[in-house]
């Protein structure tokens, strides 16, 4: 594998992931695994990851020095740059200024790493750290106003360091310096594709399975559908798929999850209806991070009375339902506070509202996973469009898009703007053009209104059209005016009560993308 050991860093995984876009097999490690114990699991190259530390401060976390002479290419990336520089001698400092954020360098762009990169080109920093000196046996690639190495190679012993962040989206070329690190210098030819992960996953899985029965909760998203396909392919008919319906989906959404992925599919499928249920436990409660634990317990409770109707029944004939399939990505399980010292930004349901004393092992088939990579899997598994395009939904539902206490009322207004939201998008093909829109009700905000001469004392609704890659950032999608005129209009025509759409412009961050 190309090893990323993981200095603390936000994007230790994006790391790991750009390395598997460029169709190499990556995994992460800790930094505080032991040298030996890396080299153990031969490496094609290895990546140094950022991270929040100081390089000169005393508890910096360091590497065995030794690793620079295993004869490994490897990169270091911010963080891991000044301490592949400081490890090897060079001079390292607290910067004047910092960078953050869009910054300028200027490349010699005909070498290495940064082969065929712009002369002068805008890249993402975050550093306040910076190398003055780059170590005996390395050239300076790139500058930067603050970072008088930005970028360096010795090219003998196939060691790369660059300060800005190349795997983020906001660096224009950063997946090419990756890839000529990868391919071009440290030599590595493709060996990795989701279709080679997913085969690898169906044969793991029925392995681990055996002859045990497996549950599988399908929410109507591509995660959980993909999930469940996948474990379906390693254990065919010893799986069963629960629906639990809490009333807080889209409009059609229940009918695709019943006849049609059944269909598609083949799965057997066991439908609980506890829409009342959820709506009246969510009764004058209007606080987001409480509607989601109201939500998620109750989901969890549903789920299992279900799963032991299931449990009971196959124990008839003498089985055993020892499996829980999860459709978990990766994002889900950073933001849950998952990762390695990671703070909690709102509790995901699918990862957050597990009971500890959880009966059934897991099977996350995706846990590693970036949703784009799940639906490359969903087609190659014969998944029908609609099924692996369909826009992320979150699992608490519609419950998280009205702001103010959830009704039933409410529900079905909102329903109904969502469903016109949506129909003009697709009539305007934007639907792979938008990562998602949530369409959210301000219940608790009233704003005048004049409607055939009448005055109107109406809620808005507001619509949050998003451009993202992973769902860990996110900007705002710039919608064709036309196309929100239209979704404007028939909003205010058929929805009553709702007198104002409005357009939220807010990039994530400093806003999340579910306005709860
Ligand atoms: P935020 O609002 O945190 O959303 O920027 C990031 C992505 O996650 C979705 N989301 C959820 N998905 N369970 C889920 O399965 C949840 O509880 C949940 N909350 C948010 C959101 O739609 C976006 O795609």
């Amino acid at each position: 594998p190309v090893l990323v050991v993981d200095y603390g860093a936000q994007y230790a995984e994006l790391i790991a992931r750009r390395v598997r876009e460029a169709h190499v097999y990556s995994e992460l490690v800790a930094h505080t695994m032991p040298v030996d114990e890396m080299l153990a699991k031969k490496p094609l190259a290895i990546i140094f990851s950022g991270g929040p530390a100081s390089v000169y401060e005393p508890d910096a976390p360091h590497i065995d020095p030794k690793i620079f002479d295993a004869g490994v290419p490897i990169l270091g990336i911010c963080y891991g740059c000044q301490l592949m520089a400081e490890e090897l001698g060079g001079d390292v400092d607290k910067a004047a200024m910092g960078e953050y954020g869009k910054t300028s360098v200027e490349v010699d762009n005909s070498s290495y790493i940064l082969n065929g990169s712009p002369a002068e080109q805008t890249v993402w920093m975050s550093h306040g750290v910076q190398i003055n000196k780059a170590p005996e046996g390395f050239v300076t690639l790139a500058t930067s106003p603050s970072a008088p190495v930005a970028a360096m190679a010795d090219p003998q012993r196939k060691l790369y360091g660059i300060q800005w962040h190349c795997e983020v989206k906001h660096t224009p070329l950063g997946q090419n310096i990756i890839e000529n690190f990868l391919h071009n210098e440290a030599g590595i030819e493709d060996n990795w594709s989701p279709k080679g992960l997913m085969e690898e996953q169906i044969e793991k899985i029925r392995e681990e399975v055996g002859d045990d029965q497996v549950i599988c909760g399908l929410s109507g998203g591509v995660d959980s559908a993909v999930a469940a396909t996948l474990v379906h392919k390693a254990v065919g008919d010893q799986l069963t798929c629960v629906f639990v319906n809490h009333g807080l989906l889209r409009e059609g959404e229940v009918e695709q999850v019943q006849h049609d992925f059944v269909q598609a599919t083949g799965i057997k499928l066991k439908t609980v209806d506890a829409s009342e249920e959820f709506v009246s436990a969510l009764k004058g409660v209007t606080e987001p991070e409480a509607k989601r634990k109201i939500i998620g317990d109750l989901f969890i409770k549903t789920f299992e009375k279900a799963a032991s109707q299931i449990v009971a029944e196959v124990g008839e004939k003498g089985a055993k339902v020892k499996w829980l399939v999860q459709g978990t990505l990766y994002p889900d399980v950073v933001e849950s506070g998952g990762g390695s010292g990671t703070a909690v930004i709102k509790s995901h349901h699918n990862v957050g509202g597990l009971p500890e004393n959880l009966e059934f092992k897991l099977i996350e088939p995706l846990r590693s996973l970036f949703k784009d990579e799940v639906r490359q899997i969903g087609t190659h598994l014969g998944l029908p469009d609609y099924m692996v395009w369909r826009q992320p939904f979150p699992g608490p539902g519609l419950a998280i898009r009205i702001v103010g206490e959830v009704t039933q009322d409410r529900l079905n207004l909102l329903r109904r703007a969502d469903a016109i939201a949506r129909e003009e998008m697709t009539k305007a093909g934007l639907d792979r053009k938008i990562w998602q829109c949530p369409v959210v009700l301000l219940a608790n905000v009233h704003s005048v209104g004049v409607q055939g001469d009448e005055r109107t004392y109406g809620n808005p609704i507001v619509i949050r059209p998003i451009e993202s890659s992973d769902a860990m950032t996110a900007d705002w999608f710039h919608m064709p005016y036309d196309v929100l005129t239209a979704i404007s209009n028939r909003i205010t025509n058929e929805c009553r009560g709702i007198n104002r759409v409005v357009y939220d412009v807010t990039s994530k961050p400093p806003a999340t993308i579910e306005w709860e």
